[in-house]
């Protein structure tokens, strides 16, 4: 999607809605700086962050740049440079089965200042988001969420979880074979380069992931601001594989916890970022983290809940899986472009009756599964405007196998983590041939479990 974000028309009907409440709805122009630093202000005010320092508002602001980013300013306060809200988004591919890439918009920094909240303020945002979405050429929408009921009234749903995966070291027995390859320690602006490489591989292979930027890599590097007190606490180790090619790396802080100061098991080993290009990196990683010395607990962040670590140990007990999350959410806006890109295990044909309240999914869709788990997408059918034409639409039988969904369902499947047989379940999908559960099950199941390991 190669174009200029600010080249997008500002949503008219939110802007209309925003008006209506005497609020005034922009594009922060990324060349002023006094606009971008206030709106990042009130970004971090509406996650209860601390203000930032001048090295993180420099990253922050190169960051957001580079984003549309949108403000809602109230003209009547006694600081209205400040929004009372905010929202930046941007096109971004995301990982989906088959190792392949589909164009999404990311949605990031939704706040709503607590004396602006509750009346329509996000509402009128994301519906602009959507917009802007379809604006730009994306198959789909897509977020982390800070609360799970904040966004399927949108048509988003969750498609990918996470999880803290905890290991008590002492227990560690490892049984899988040595890698050939080895782990050194390397400064973090040494793996800046490579780091950037090896993250757009793991990224690539793993359904569910989103393209990494530059200002990410630096804050989980902390290379930004080295002499921080969080930079200074970080330990960087990368996998080189025999061939001495850098194949994975984790950053790491070691904290201790309160309690008895002789004792070893309150210190953890703490990561957020593990990056592996194959799956002997991520083996060999997982290793090295866990052989350390004066350590009790290692514990991972937004880990897969498909770790391959229960079987590279001789207790798998030693692990402990909490905090499972919804973590990455979807909202398919072009169900042609976002179910063209992925592979499908195996062939076959099914029609989807996609239901979509704001329209930009509904109607009748006829796919085509080749041998190789390509599809070939046909709208047959848009949404009837009439909610009666619309029913008489549902109730007309399809020929073949089929399903009859909401485009939120269509958001849970689309990357594998849940089958539709479990939402038919839950009542939220229907078949409209017998047999169509079991044949949707297979052609939406993805070989390697989606996950997503960033907040964004
Ligand atoms: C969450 C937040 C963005 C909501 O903003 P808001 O302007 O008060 O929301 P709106 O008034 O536009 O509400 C839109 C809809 O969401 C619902 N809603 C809003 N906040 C909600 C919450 N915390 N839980 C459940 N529903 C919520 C409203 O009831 C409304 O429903 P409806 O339109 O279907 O009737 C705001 O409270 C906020 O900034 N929270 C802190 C930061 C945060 O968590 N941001 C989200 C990041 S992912």
């Amino acid at each position: 999607m190669p174009f200029d974000l600010r080249d997008i028309p500002l949503d008219p009907k939110a802007e209309a809605a925003l008006a209506a409440r005497g609020l005034e709805y922009r594009v922060v122009d990324p060349g002023d700086r006094a606009a971008l630093e206030a709106w990042v202000a009130a970004d971090r005010r509406g996650f209860h962050e601390n203000r930032a320092d001048d090295a993180e508002l420099a990253r922050e602001v190169s960051v957001f740049a580079d984003r549309r980013v949108h403000g809602v300013y109230d003209p009547t306060l006694d600081a209205p440079e400040i929004p009372v809200a905010t929202v930046a988004s941007w096109p971004t591919g995301l990982s989906v089965p088959g190792g392949r890439s589909v164009d999404g918009w990311a949605v990031s920094s939704v706040t709503v200042a607590p004396t602006h909240r509750r009346r329509g303020v996000a509402r009128a945002l994301m519906e602009g988001e959507l917009q802007n979405a379809v604006a730009a050429g994306a198959a789909l929408a897509m977020l982390t969420a800070s609360e799970a009921t904040l966004y399927e009234r949108y048509g988003f749903a969750p498609a990918a979880r996470a999880a803290t995966v905890e290991v008590a070291r002492r227990r560690v027995e490892w049984v899988a074979p040595l890698e050939p390859g080895r782990v050194q320690f390397v400064a973090p602006e040494v793996m800046r380069t490579a780091a950037a490489s090896i993250a757009r591989r793991a990224v690539a292979r793993t359904p569910g992931e989103i393209d990494r930027w530059p200002g990410l890599l630096d804050r989980m590097l902390g290379t930004h601001a080295p002499d921080s007190e969080r930079s200074r606490s970080i330990r960087v180790a990368r996998y080189d594989d025999r061939h001495d090619q850098p194949q994975g790396f984790v950053v790491f802080r070691v904290r201790h916890d309160p309690g008895d100061a002789d004792n070893d098991d309150r210190s953890v080993l703490e990561f957020d970022f593990l990056a592996a290009a194959t799956d002997e990196a991520e083996r060999a990683l997982w290793r090295f983290l866990t052989e350390h010395d004066l350590i009790g607990r290692v514990r991972g962040r937004l880990r897969s809940v498909d770790e391959p670590l229960p079987w590279l140990i001789a207790d798998r007990r030693a692990i402990t899986v909490s905090d499972v999350v919804d973590h990455l959410w979807l909202r398919i806006l072009d169900p042609v472009a976002a179910l063209e890109a992925r592979r499908y295990s195996g062939s076959g044909s099914l029609v989807l009756d996609i239901d979509d309240r704001q329209g930009y999914a509904a109607g009748r869709f006829e796919i085509e599964f080749s041998a190789k788990g390509h599809a070939e997408v046909h709208r047959a059918e848009s949404a009837p405007a009439d909610a009666s034409a619309r029913a008489a639409r549902r109730s007309r039988p399809t020929q073949g196998l089929g399903l009859r969904l909401g485009v939120a369902e269509l958001g849970a499947i689309y990357l594998g983590d849940v089958a539709p047989s479990l939402l038919a379940r839950a009542g939220r999908v229907v078949e409209t041939t017998p047999g169509s559960l079991a044949v949707a099950d297979r052609l939406f199941s993805s070989p390697r479990a989606p996950h997503l390991s960033i907040w964004f």
